[in-house]
């Protein structure tokens, strides 16, 4: 730094004197041609107006009166003498001084005689510097002698040297005021910010700091802190894994984490390449007047997938339906994401609002959506809608066939209802391909799914795909017993596999789950009351319980009947009325349709009439809110609730009732959870209901509220160990690990049978 200043200072001083220099020169030089001309124009103007005096006297040929001219106007300023030369250019007067100086006639006389007009010098005499200025004299136009004005000019170059030294001066108290403020403003605006960066980075390195820099005093830096924290944030991840990675070692437990499942990933792909087929995007863009927002939508799949991609850098294939998704990608309507750390590919397609109509709302949500979920609302399926979805599906698989183009081992991972017959499009085109589907919905009971006029082809184009995921086992087996009853194939019981026109897809169960990798932590609730009084205060109530629910406002989500069951349960027991208030996160979703739309109306007149009937001045039973929230802040109240209420009517998993678990630090909490959630099977300690049953779940939210502090924590506990060994990197890992490792010829499959699942759900 010491060797950087002086390297500082000397350039500055170099470059200013150098500046300062260069400009007095031309200054001095300005100065001196002024002095000159001005001496010229003053030397002519006096000599043509003293020779009219001289010219009376020459002709009088009186000397006397010539020596009289010469004394009389020899001492203006500046000026050395004058003399007086006859025609033949003999001197006839001169100031004394001069005498010796102008004894042979000057060149400048001899041509102002010769060429009669007035003319001008500049000469050295001996150590003197002299002008001379000789003007003809005339008697009725001839020339008859001349008269020479000699000025001393040692004053101009007095002048220069006297430019010269001020300049010198003023460069020299330059080069010292701004050598002196460049060293300030390096002192105070760079000098003193690296230094705390490189405090502040000292700190990250030996783990005392966050990544968060206060970044207010470092504005020049602001580029580089962004970095930096991003590389520290970088930093502190891999720190935690590997402290993770030591505590397992330690504890002999064997979880997975993202790191694992990138190794494990990476070694089973080889030089293959991962594909993920959704309809929902895992980051839409989205316009707020002039800016454009990034946005995460409320999405299971979206929350299982995307830590997936993020540590396998694949690919993710979905629908563009943001707004001002079309503006944020590239030529081939790709974009890397997440956008401020980005870590895989997007690839967005577009659909018309008439695809999207029939394929999306219609056919999926209007059709397959109600089919799969016995929630009672009847599915709708007309055969606009089907076409429409055979055409997506169709377009779909034309953009991952030319995605895989150059791609030699390709791992597809394809997600949802809204690509039934994907998986037998890539496999027709791409038979060496590794294709599964993760059906993310429960698959109902045969006789269910028979009211679907195009079953046959839906499930003929899932067995293309060499494996299908769901849930849980009944899912499986409801898969298999349709298959059965729609399609000539040869279902086998004993290794769960379906064989049709020599193609062998394996049906298998897998508990999708959540990012949750965190070792057991020393018991914090510090969070919780940090979170529950800063949300009461934000809601504006009063109340010593509070429980939450989270859910798309979707009518398999039972929402209705929670709030019925809220509104018993005060009923039943009033001393919880100003007591107990219920937090219901309710992003919007799919509101284009009518029966959407309708039941958002419906949940909001119903909180409306429960807390008419119960609230006072500052509690109310029921807060809904109904916008979409960020992960942070529903994590603040999942930290905060005292229980958690899912009471799905029918739910594939319900990854709601995980985020739960995972976000409870502090092992308090309750989770009351409906039992025709695939959650229900592994969570055996949350407090089951039966969502229809009004009262047992009033009884539930008094037991939670009851429960004793020993046996929540034990129950969230075990809960918590459960989520954490099958988190979604297992998920991930186990899906990933049977496709990879199952055998795609068929003939060989068709002695053996299919290998046995590695799966290891322990
Ligand atoms: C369920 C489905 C997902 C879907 C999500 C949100 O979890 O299984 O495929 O993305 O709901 O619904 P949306 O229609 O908004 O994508």
């Amino acid at each position: 730094m010491r060797l950087l200043s002086i390297r500082l200072i000397v350039s500055l001083i170099v470059g200013i004197t150098l500046v300062s220099l260069a400009s007095s020169y031309y200054e001095a030089l300005g100065e001196q041609t002024g002095l000159r001309r001005d001496l010229e124009r003053r030397s002519e103007v006096f000599g043509e107006s003293l020779a009219g005096n001289v010219e009376g006297d020459l002709e009088k040929d009186s000397a006397q009166d010539l020596q009289r001219i010469v004394q009389q106007y020899g001492n203006r300023e500046h000026l050395a003498g004058l003399a007086i030369y006859g025609r033949q250019g003999n001197l006839l007067a001169v100031t004394p001084d001069l005498a010796s100086t102008l004894a042979t006639v000057p060149s400048v006389m001899s041509q102002a005689l010769r060429e009669n007009h007035g003319a001008g010098e500049f000469q050295r005499v001996g150590h003197a510097s002299l002008h001379i200025y000789a003007v003809p004299l005339h008697q009725h136009d001839e020339v008859i002698g001349g008269l020479a004005i000699v000025h001393d000019s040692g004053y101009i170059r007095a002048e220069s040297l006297h430019i010269w030294r001020q300049t010198f001066l003023r460069a020299l108290a330059h080069v010292f005021l701004i050598v002196l403020i460049t060293l300030l403003i390096v002192r105070w605006s760079i000098a003193g910010p690296i230094a705390r960066t490189a405090q502040w980075m000292r700190a990250l390195r030996t783990g005392r700091s966050s990544s968060h820099q206060n970044a207010n005093d470092l504005d020049l830096f602001r580029p580089l802190v962004r970095e930096v924290a991003a590389f520290a944030e970088s930093l502190n991840q891999a720190r935690s894994a590997a402290e993770t990675e030591a505590h397992l070692r330690e504890s002999g437990e064997s979880l997975w984490t993202a790191d694992r499942l990138a190794v494990h990933v990476r070694k089973r792909l080889g030089n293959g390449r991962l594909f993920v087929v959704s309809n929902r995007e895992p980051y839409m863009h989205i316009r707020h007047g002039n800016s454009v927002d990034v946005v995460v939508p409320p999405s299971g799949v979206v929350t299982a997938i995307e830590p997936i991609l993020r540590v396998c850098d694949g690919t993710w294939i979905a629908h563009g339906s943001g707004d001002a998704d079309l503006e944020t990608v590239d030529e081939h309507d790709r974009l890397r994401v997440p956008p401020d750390d980005p870590r895989y590919s997007l690839r967005r397609i577009w659909l018309n609002k008439e695809e999207e109509e029939g394929y999306y709302y219609g056919f999926s949500n209007e059709g397959l959506w109600p089919l799969c979920h016995i929630a009672h609302t009847r599915p709708i399926f007309r055969a606009e809608d089907w076409k429409c979805y055979q055409a997506a599906n169709l377009k779909f698989a034309d953009a991952l066939l030319e995605e895989m183009k150059d791609v030699e081992k390709p791992i597809v991972l394809v997600q949802d209802y809204h690509f039934a017959l994907l998986p037998r499009l890539i496999k027709e085109k791409r038979p060496e391909a590794r294709v599964a589907i993760f059906w993310h919905i429960p698959w109902p009971a045969p006789q269910a799914f028979d009211i679907s006029p195009w079953r046959r082809e839906l499930v003929e184009g899932m067995l293309g795909a060499d494996l299908i995921g769901f849930h849980i086992q009944s899912h499986c087996n409801n898969f298999m017993q349709t298959v059965d009853r729609v399609l000539e194939a040869r279902v086998d019981w004993e290794h769960f596999s379906v064989k049709r026109l020599d193609h062998l897809t394996l049906v298998q169960p897998f508990p999708i789950s959540v990012d949750f990798t965190d070792v057991e932590q020393p018991e914090s609730t510090q969070d919780s009351y940090v979170d529950r009084s800063a949300l009461r205060k934000n809601l504006g109530v009063e109340s010593t319980y509070m429980g939450v629910g989270v859910d798309r406002v979707d009518y398999t989500k039972g929402i209705l009947e929670r709030f019925l069951a809220i509104e018993h349960f005060l009923e039943k027991y009033p001393a919880y009325q100003g007591q107990f208030t219920f937090v219901q996160i309710g992003a919007p979703s799919r509101g284009h349709l009518k029966n959407y739309h309708d039941l958002m109306v419906e949940v909001e007149a119903e909180a409306d009439r429960i807390n008419r009937r119960f609230q006072t001045d500052n509690w109310k039973p029921v807060i809904f809110l109904n916008r979409q929230h960020s992960h942070q802040e529903i994590q603040s109240y999942y930290r905060a609730a005292d229980l958690c209420l899912v009471t799905s009517l029918h739910d594939g998993m319900n990854l709601v009732a995980k985020e739960f678990v995972a976000a409870r630090h502090d092992e308090n909490g309750v989770l009351i959870l409906s039992c025709f959630t695939g959650a229900a099977h592994q969570l055996l300690d949350a407090l089951q209901i039966n969502p229809y049953d009004v009262d047992q779940t009033a009884e539930a939210i008094r037991c939670a509220l009851e429960m004793s502090p020993e046996e929540r924590k034990l129950r969230m506990h075990r809960m918590r160990k459960n989520v954490r060994e099958h988190n979604v990197y297992r998920w991930a890992g186990n899906l990933v690990a049977e496709l990879c490792e199952l055998r795609l010829d068929s003939s060989d499959k068709s002695t053996d049978g299919p290998r046995a699942s590695t799966a290891a759900w322990g």
